[in-house]
């Protein structure tokens, strides 16, 4: 299964799946596209010798004429799943549809609570005690698709208003789960609910 990957940042999840999944099981990250043309995640792909595709908003007319030569690249890459690894812009649908049902995002809450941009923040903001991870698949919203895997964490009290404490809780998790999910992907085993449109059956062995 050849694995593209999107990201903005810094991409420490994309460093993971170049260090855990990469060349094992069948997978093989072909392609990392950003938005961003100085993310730090171009660099790991480069130091890893994966291709990197750059596309930058001002480079197009608008999002869409944007999101399709993303998508023409990965199709050239052989890409057959999309990893959103903190891709920072919100897809179109012309995206979506050319990889319907085989992109997955890593997202740090517990969804559907708090979908978007400074899930942590607003998670400190509404006062929760238990903050989290979601893998899911990507649909046509803004973090809606159906949930792959989920993991939880209970910040002590005291970092509780911590957004950078709460952050280094959750990045480990997302650091097991997005690659557990790409394996399992790559393994046949998640596949949709056939009697809940919603539901993701998910068999981790
Ligand atoms: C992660 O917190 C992820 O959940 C969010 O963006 C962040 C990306 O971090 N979507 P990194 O660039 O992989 O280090």
């Amino acid at each position: 299964m050849n694995v593209g990957v999107l990201a903005s940042g810094e991409g420490s999840n994309l460093q993971v799946l170049l260090d855990t999944v990469h060349g094992s099981g069948g997978i093989v990250v072909t392609a990392v596209a950003s938005d961003q043309p100085g993310a730090r995640a171009l660099e790991r792909a480069a130091a890893a010798g994966v291709p990197r595709g750059v596309f930058a908003r001002d480079a197009y007319p608008d999002r869409e004429a944007r999101d399709r030569a993303i998508a023409a690249w990965l199709g050239e890459q052989g890409v057959d799943l999309v990893v959103l690894a903190g891709y920072m812009a919100i897809l179109t649908p012309p995206f979506i549809s050319a990889f319907a049902g085989r992109i997955i995002n890593v997202h740090p809450a517990l969804l559907p609570a708090f979908p978007g941009i400074r899930a942590i923040e607003q998670g400190i903001a509404y006062g929760v005690k238990v903050f989290g991870v979601t893998v899911h698949f990507v649909d046509e919203g803004v973090d809606t698709g159906p949930v792959i895997l989920q993991g939880a964490v209970e910040p002590p009290p005291d970092a509780l208003t911590d957004a950078a404490a709460v952050r280094a809780l959750l990045q480990p998790v997302e650091h097991r789960l997005l690659p557990e999910a790409v394996r399992l992907i790559a393994a046949g085993a998640v596949r949709p609910d056939p009697d809940h449109p919603r539901r993701v059956l998910v068999d981790r062995g």
